[in-house]
This record gives C-alpha cells, structure tokens and sequence, in this order.
C-alpha cells in the first residue's frame, strides 16, 4: 500500500514527534513543504467540530485554502488510539467520480462543472466537486456537513454505497492521506483518550517555487518554531538578513489586515 498508488498509506515504526512540524513533514515527503498547519484531534467537553468530539464524522476533504487550494496531504500521526471504535473511513473520490461518469453523465458533468457551497467551520468553500486548482490536478472540495443543494445531496448519495476502506490507526502509527484525492471520515468511539495530532501540508504543484514563493515558506516556517540558525544556514543567508525578510513579509501582511471601508 503506498501514497501514491492507493492514495493513503499507514508508517510504523517512525517517529511521532511533531515538534517541529515543518521538519517533520520534509522527512516524509522528502521536499519541503510551502505551508503546514498543525491541529490536535481529540474529544473535549465544550467541541464543537468533529475533529473535537467523539461522534461519526461523516465523509469529507479537509479544505481550508491557502493560496487557491486545499492541503494536498493529510498527516494524521496517532498519540493514543481509543480503546475501541474511532476507526478512519477512506473512500477514493477521484475513483468514485470516474465511476459516476459511466453510469450517470449528467450527476458527473455538475460534479466537475457546477460550483457548490460547502460549508466548514472554518468558512464557506464555493467550488465544484472535483476541480483543478492552483497548479493541482482534480482536487476533491466536500464538507462533513450535510449538502443542501441537490449536486451535493447525490454525491452524498454516491458516497453512502462507495467502496469504503475502514482503517484503525494504532498508537504509534502514522497514517498519510491524499487530501485532493480522497475523502476521510471516522466511527464514533466510547473513550476519551483517543488522541491524533494531525498535520496538514500544502504542497506547491512546481519543481521549484519562485524566489517570493520560496522566502515567503521560510518566514512561514521561521514563524511556527524552526530554529532561525538552522534556517539561515540552509537557505545560505545571513539571520540578519532572515529576520529582514520576516519584517518585509508581516509589514506587507499588516497592510493587507488594515480595515477597509
Ligand atoms: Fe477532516
């Protein structure tokens, strides 16, 4: 089973140490990566999303954009698993909509055409179902929460009788996802230990990101806990000169945060 054939892909035997996120993402994919977010998942008291209960979470991507496009990968390394239930659901949206060409034409051109709106705690996404986006071939756009318009409420359909893949991720194990390509989702578990840390990681489409692109993922990653010296000796520069991009980055930044009439 590998990331790339299947679309997911569980590691064993590695480290799960995510201190260093940016770093811990380089070393699985081998290239750095242009953004990472980091979020832990586990059940408390006052959750609201599903990442922070203990219920069925429903197929979906997740599809927070940065710069035009969703996380390519999903990295969900895996603290404590629950004691029983809490298993991943994968199922290959790319390979679902490629079927739904053959045998309902019409539901696949709106699935590819026809712009949805998918509503996630973080904001509404307007986007069709599978689309190419910033550089990115067929990215799959679908949230947790039940469609209200009658595209969403087939491929709703569509995905309730789809070939399901049920995984249960141990302590210890990391779990990779092909986030433009697959849709992920979880069984409800009883416990509240159950504890993932999940990473997500955009990927940029080129061989070699533009000088801007490039300085702007180092300040990023200056930003989230890497070591500015170590940093400065990858990127053949001097801190000073390090910390002059982090200034020219968030003066640009505040600017484009003042308040508009
Ligand atoms: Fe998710």
């Amino acid at each position: 089973v590998t990331l790339a054939r299947d679309g997911w892909e569980i590691l064993r035997n590695r480290s799960i140490d995510v201190a260093d996120p940016w770093a811990f993402v380089h070393g699985l994919i081998g290239a750095r990566p242009e953004m990472v977010e980091v979020q832990p998942i586990r059940p408390r008291p006052d959750g609201r999303s599903f990442a922070s209960t203990t219920g069925f979470t429903p197929l979906h991507t997740d599809s927070q954009d940065y710069r035009g496009v969703s996380p390519a990968l999903q990295i969900m390394v895996c603290k404590r698993a629950a004691a029983s239930g809490g298993e991943t659901r994968l199922v290959d949206g790319r390979a679902l909509i490629d079927a739904i060409a053959n045998r309902d034409p019409q539901l696949h051109t709106a699935l590819v055409t026809t712009p949805r709106r998918h509503r996630f705690y973080f904001g509404d996404v307007i986007s069709p179902t599978m689309s190419d986006k910033a550089g990115h071939r067929r990215v799959i756009t679908h949230s947790p929460l039940a469609p209200a318009d009658p595209v969403g409420e087939s491929f709703a359909h569509e995905l309730s009788s789809a070939p399901t893949i049920e995984l249960p991720v141990a302590t210890g194990e990391i779990l990779l996802v092909d986030n433009h390509r697959m849709l992920h989702g979880r069984n409800a578990f009883l416990d509240d230990q159950r504890e993932f840390v999940r990473l997500l990681a955009w990927i940029h489409p080129r061989e070699r990101m533009s000088t801007s692109e490039s300085r702007l993922a180092v300040v990023l990653e200056l930003l989230t806990g890497t070591p500015p010296a170590r940093l400065a000796a990858r990127e053949g520069i001097s801190e000073a000169e390090l910390y002059a991009w982090r200034t020219r980055a968030l003066t640009a930044a505040g600017s484009a945060l003042e308040l508009r009439e």
